[in-house]
């Protein structure tokens, strides 16, 4: 569904180049979480992804990118934009401008889409509910919070059910109950067959929900598999990602001299199986 082989990228006028030679591959169905440091690369990616780059942003790309059944470079934006969502990591840059309801603001993809009025309806009240964001439909998309403005530019992406969904950090103004519901719905979709690209700090909430998870360093793929495996390794602080604290927790009591068994924990279920061994 996604096949990104010896991918290079700088922006316009850039010294340097921010993604050099990255390939990566994933399967239909796929919740793939990409993390990586600030600055590492993963907006970046997620532009490439989704078309933004070059055809909006231009700079220098070389290599092939095929999503969702296209050649994303050779194909105009607005073609592109019908296979492959993107949320952009500042929800405010992704409302439109135009529209003076919430309601209008998720209608305008679908408008471009050109899909019947019955549907869209339909469509709009089911995202609004599946969201838990039906009470802001009336209002401005200015007038909303942080978080409530994800949930609209979230919204928005999700109502033209593309067939791969780039999200760019879509969950840094919420609080943790608007999180996991975001990650539940993420990976129901992905139940569904959409291809999910999730670039994300969030650590735990990968090793949950997350079918794969990417390292992005050094402008490629530093490491891809199984999240666990992945979000616990050692080389996860070099690459300057961090790590979750129980994944700490286990390191320190090992430096200790501790027995820890198993494989090291990333999140509160692990830390539980873990540490609740001897107890
Ligand atoms: N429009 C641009 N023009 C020139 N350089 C840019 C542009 N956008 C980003 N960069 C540079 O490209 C590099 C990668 O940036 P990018 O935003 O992709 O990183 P990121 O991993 O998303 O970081 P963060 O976690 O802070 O969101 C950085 O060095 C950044 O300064
Ligand atoms: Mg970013």
């Amino acid at each position: 569904m996604i096949a990104l082989d010896h991918v290079t990228y700088a922006y316009p006028d850039a010294a340097v180049t921010v993604l050099t030679d990255l390939s990566l591959h994933v399967p239909r169905g796929t919740l793939c979480g990409v993390v990586g440091a600030s600055g590492a690369g993963k907006s970046t990616l997620a532009k490439v992804l989704s078309g933004f780059v070059p055809h909006a942003e231009g700079g220098e790309l070389a290599g092939s990118v095929q999503v969702g059944g296209i050649d994303v470079p050779q194909t105009p934006l607005a073609e592109a934009i019908e296979k492959v969502g993107l949320v952009t990591q500042n929800p405010f840059n992704q409302i439109s401008g135009a529209k003076f309801t919430v309601r209008e603001e998720i209608a305008f993809g679908l408008e471009n889409l050109g899909i019947e009025r019955a549907e869209m309806i339909m469509r709009i009240e089911a995202v609004g509910e599946l969201l838990r964001i039906s009470h802001l439909m009336d209002r401005s998309p200015y007038a909303l919070s942080g978080g409530q403005m994800q949930l609209v530019a979230i919204a928005s992406m999700l109502v033209m059910r593309p067939a791969v969904l780039v999200m760019d950090e879509p969950t840094s103004q919420l609080d943790p109950g608007g999180t996991r519901m975001v990650f539940d719905v993420v990976s129901e979709l992905t139940r569904d067959g959409t291809t999910v690209v999730l670039l994300e700090h969030k650590l735990e909430q990968l090793r949950d929900h997350a079918d794969q998870v990417v390292v992005l360093a050094g402008g490629r793929v530093a490491l891809q598999g199984e999240p666990r495996e992945v979000l616990s390794d050692e080389r996860l602080t070099q690459w300057g990602t961090g790590s979750t604290r129980y994944t700490q927790a286990a390191r320190s009591a090992r430096d200790r001299g501790l027995d820890v068994p198993g494989p090291t924990p990333v999140s509160f279920d692990d830390a539980l199986l873990t540490f609740g061994r001897g107890a």
